[in-house]
């Protein structure tokens, strides 16, 4: 048995283990295409000194390399798959044809590759890539299989903010794990797991245990991405500094938003600013999850827990300064041009009798559409969550705006882009979009609870674009 493995202990882990910064995949240029191969494998990281885990990886043992384009690309993603059964990789929050989206139909078998062509055609913004592989998406997730994938266009390096990548423009994937003694990750345990989702108490960014960064310079920008596979956080500074929002899931805000303190769902990406001019060493932490219901109070408590710490004694001074617009923001869909609005009830039952995790009404049967939707049309969709948990609702192929909470007009935080809203108990959510004009095919796009375990189990639905 390990003694470095922080197997059942609930206090915070204090650690030393260096940030790591996910190596950037530029891809091979050739005129208007960027060529990307990456190999999903069989692996062991090291989490802890001289423990191995076993774990899935893309490109390297753990996570996958950050891809980067730019808004006119062509990208050409060669996916092979070496995991011994089968995968999937999609992109989430890309708008794009639906045979190139990654989901359960777009299955790879193990030992087969897999070419994903598509035109970016939206604006600068932090996306993800992760498997969907039916049933499994919340296991291979959680063994390893997710990344960044980080747009540009022409506007976003006007903007002057910091973008030299790794100094001073970092990703952090946010994720919770589990450890058995041995050493390797458990996954699901009990029904708890699997009814709220599975939730780990050691916290990994980039794949490291609670990493130090060492900052170089004296204003950073994070990109803060929930790539954990059910826990909400509550994320602040230990010494409540306010920092600065610059983006959501879709892309920059129109202006900074101040605040101490910010809410991030599973699958959600937000862009910060945070000035470290005063060469502090501070923690960025969060508070026991906020978006559960009764039982993770339960278990919870209000202690806070370090996700990472920021050493910024070494900090030179930045050349950038806090800019005071960002962009103009694409202007929301007026609901009066919306041609339809449907309705989503979030259902788990608990127990024996409960049916299971549905829509509607329905758990997820891949042979039945759900729905179809007119390309180039607006439609207002509220998403009802009456059951005892917060879920994070998702849709592919579109970035939408929330309209209201509840009728309440959201925060400035999420008036921008989004592709994953959090519904609360007891929240109805709408929100509006307009579907792109792919309609190439026969094949869905699907719409899901992004707590991984819910959507394997069935909170999920298909939707054609016609
Ligand atoms: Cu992040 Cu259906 O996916
Ligand atoms: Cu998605
Ligand atoms: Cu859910």
């Amino acid at each position: 048995m390990s003694t470095t493995v922080n197997a059942d202990s609930t206090k915070p882990v204090r650690s030393t283990n260096t940030f790591a910064v996910p190596p950037l995949a530029s891809g091979k240029r050739s005129g208007k295409t960027v060529n990307f191969n990456l190999k999903l494998g069989v692996s062991q990281t090291q989490f802890f000194k001289g423990v191995n885990t076993a774990t899935l990886g893309i490109n390297q043992s753990y996570l996958g390399p950050v891809l980067r384009a730019k808004r006119g690309d062509k990208v050409r993603i060669t996916v092979e798959n070496q995991i011994g059964v089968g995968s999937t990789l999609h992109w989430h929050g890309m708008m794009l044809p639906a045979s190139m989206d990654g989901g359960p139909h777009q299955e790879i078998k193990n030992g087969e590759s897999w070419v994903s062509e598509y035109e970016i055609k939206q604006e600068a913004s932090t996306l993800w890539y992760h498997s969907h592989q039916m049933h499994q998406t919340g296991a291979q997730v959680y063994y390893g299989l997710a990344g960044l994938f980080i747009l540009d266009d022409d506007d976003s390096h006007q903007l002057g903010l910091p973008h030299e990548y790794g100094v001073d423009d970092i990703p952090c994937t946010i994720q919770d794990r589990r450890f058995k003694r041995d050493g390797n990750l458990s996954y699901i345990d009990s029904m708890h797991d699997r009814m709220m989702g599975m939730e780990g108490n050691t916290i990994l960014v980039n794949g490291v245990v609670t990493p130090v960064l060492k900052a170089q310079r004296s204003l950073l920008r994070l990109r803060l991405h929930n790539g954990s596979n059910a826990r909400t956080y509550q994320l602040a500074f230990s010494d409540e500094r306010s920092f600065q929002v610059i983006a959501s899931d879709g892309g920059f805000l129109a202006a900074p938003v101040t605040v101490k303190s910010l809410r991030l769902a599973v699958g959600e990406r937000i862009e910060v600013l945070v000035d470290v001019s005063d060469r502090k060493v501070v923690q960025l932490q969060s508070q026991q999850s906020s978006g559960g219901g009764m039982m993770r109070m339960m278990s919870g408590g209000s202690e806070p827990f370090t996700v990472m710490t920021i050493d910024a004694k070494q900090v030179k001074e930045s050349a950038h300064t806090i800019p005071k617009t960002l962009r103009a923001m694409k202007a929301i869909p007026d609901p009066k041009d919306a041609i339809k609005t449907r309705q989503f009830d979030l259902q788990m039952g608990m127990g024996m009798m409960g049916g299971g995790f549905r829509i509607n009404g329905k758990s997820m049967d891949i042979s039945r559409i759900d729905f179809e939707v007119k390309r180039n049309s607006t439609e207002i969709w509220e998403v009802r969550n009456d059951s005892p948990m917060a879920h994070p609702f998702h849709v592919h192929n579109v970035q939408f705006h929330i309209l209201d909470r509840n009728g309440k007009k959201p925060t400035q935080i999420e008036s921008g882009l989004k592709d994953t809203v959090l519904v609360q108990r007891g929240e109805v959510v709408r929100i509006i979009m307009t579907f792109p004009e792919y309609s190439d095919s026969k094949i869905p796009y699907m719409y899901h609870c992004h707590i991984l375990e819910h959507e394997d189990q069935g909170m999920m639905g298909q939707f054609v674009v016609v």
